[in-house]
């Protein structure tokens, strides 16, 4: 797509990343200031200036956990959720170690769902229940081997 650019979110964009939280009522994350130190990582999405997502992750060695994949409401299904989770996917693979990453998603998350199983996660377990409302939550992993050492931080489409 073109003018989108991927990038290691920085402390200042907590603002621009809190705007779209809302949308979701998840309430606020990135007021917690140790998101953006390790051994979280995250990157945004920026569309002509304005951040339109974000992807917030943690790496403890070899594990990577994804915690929230979010792409503004406005801006959605223009595969930018895709080229976020992407990004994160080739930076890993740029390492000269293997990486086991895990996600939970909803049952009912369709739209999450479909965007993980197309970029290869295979659902591993369930877990009963999981989320408040009775839901389950799905397991998925992805298994990342090193790329040969090609360095990616910042990703233009
Ligand atoms: C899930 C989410 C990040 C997807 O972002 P997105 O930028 O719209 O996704 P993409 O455009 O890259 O879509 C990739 C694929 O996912 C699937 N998908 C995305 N949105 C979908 C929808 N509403 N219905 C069905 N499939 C959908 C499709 O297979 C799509 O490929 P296609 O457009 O070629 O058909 C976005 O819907 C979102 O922010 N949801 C709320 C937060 C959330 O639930 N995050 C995930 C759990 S942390």
């Amino acid at each position: 797509m073109q003018n989108l650019l991927v990038r290691n979110w920085q402390i200042e964009d907590f603002k621009e990343i809190e705007a779209i939280l809302k949308q979701l009522r998840w309430g606020t994350v990135t007021a917690n200031h140790r998101l953006f130190s390790d051994p979280y990582a995250g990157k945004v999405a920026v569309m002509d200036g304005k951040i339109v997502g974000f992807v917030l992750y943690w790496i403890i060695e070899e594990e990577v956990e994804i915690i929230a994949l979010v792409v503004d409401e406005n801006y959605r299904r223009r595969s930018i959720g895709t080229t976020l989770m992407s990004s994160v996917i080739k930076e890993l693979a740029s390492y000269q170690t293997s990486f086991n990453v895990f996600l939970e998603v909803s049952e009912k998350n369709t739209p999450a769902i479909r965007l993980y199983e197309k970029l290869g996660f295979k659902k591993i377990s369930v877990r009963k229940k999981y989320y408040k409302t009775g839901d389950d939550a799905l397991v998925f992993m992805l298994k990342i081997k090193p790329n040969g050492g090609k360095r990616c931080t910042e990703t233009k489409t």
